[in-house]
């Protein structure tokens, strides 16, 4: 069997300043050609809602989908941690819940799930990590709370808001987080929680202090319509091929190229 890299290795990287890797991904050949190219984490996100289903929220996805596309990715790979999301409706109702769809996942291939929520979420962390199932908790712009939060809006502006989110990452790891994600959170909030805390965080338009980074496949490689948001960069530009543009972005987030300035919030709007 090939040992994939496991939690205790991204501790030890981010320890040691060396940045993480991660991109989403939905089926075995994607797998294999950014694994091939130096992605550390596939995960499949219930952005496949959007990208690859077409709807236009994550709302839809089930179980069952999670489940089919985990089981793709992990085929494709060999080395690459796999992530899988929670998708929404699958673990809010109870730990238990949860616990029951996160087996789910981790026996379809993941080696770790990714739930979505602050406070009232870190119990169900809790038990989930207390029963062998490490978690990535995804904090900051949570798109299955899409219409809860108005719109997909920069989090952790306001000063209150800036220290919930810290006190929430914190409370995170408490209960055992091996991983947060910070989404569309102003890079000196997200540079700060990142810090002060144990544990590796992964941003996607949270700023380059962040331990790792990841991107939905569809946006950086340009195949995804519509509007682009602000943390997205095209790396398809100037490649050959995919797997020279995954390479791109593994070298951009390894030597600190990306995200630049221009890919950031800050705490000051504008
Ligand atoms: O579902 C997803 O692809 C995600 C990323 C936006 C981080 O959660």
């Amino acid at each position: 069997m090939n040992q994939r890299i496991s939690t205790r290795k991204f501790s030890e990287m981010a320890r040691n300043g060396e940045k993480i890797v991660m991109l989403t991904c939905y089926d075995a050949s994607f797998a294999a050609v950014m694994e091939g190219a130096g992605v550390e984490i596939l995960l499949i996100g219930d952005s496949l809602g959007m990208v690859v289903q077409g709807h236009n929220s994550t709302l839809p996805v089930t179980m069952e989908q999670m489940v089919y596309h985990t089981q793709c990715v992990a085929r494709g790979s060999q080395r690459a941690m796999v992530l899988a999301d929670l998708p929404f409706g699958s673990y809010q109702e109870s730990p238990q819940q949860a616990f029951r769809n996160a087996a789910q996942l981790m026996a379809a291939g993941a080696q770790m799930v990714k739930l979505e929520g602050g406070e009232s979420m870190a119990a169900t962390v809790e038990f989930l990590t207390s029963r062998g199932i490490p978690v990535c908790s995804h904090l900051g712009l949570t798109p299955q709370s899409v219409h809860q939060l108005g719109g997909y809006r920069v989090q952790g502006r306001g000063e209150a808001e800036q220290a919930r989110m810290l006190e929430e990452s914190r409370m995170h790891q408490e209960a055992g987080a091996s991983m947060l994600l910070f989404e569309a959170v102003p890079r000196e909030l997200a540079g700060r929680i990142t810090a002060v805390l144990a544990i590796p965080t992964i941003g996607i338009g949270a700023g380059v202090d962040c331990s790792g980074q990841v991107l939905v496949m569809h946006d950086m490689l340009d195949v995804f319509p519509g509007k682009k948001a602000r943390f997205v960069r095209n790396f398809m530009q100037g490649a050959g091929s995919v797997g020279e543009a995954v390479a791109a972005y593994v070298k951009a987030v390894k030597d600190k190229s990306f995200p630049a300035l221009e890919h950031t919030f800050s705490v000051q709007p504008g």
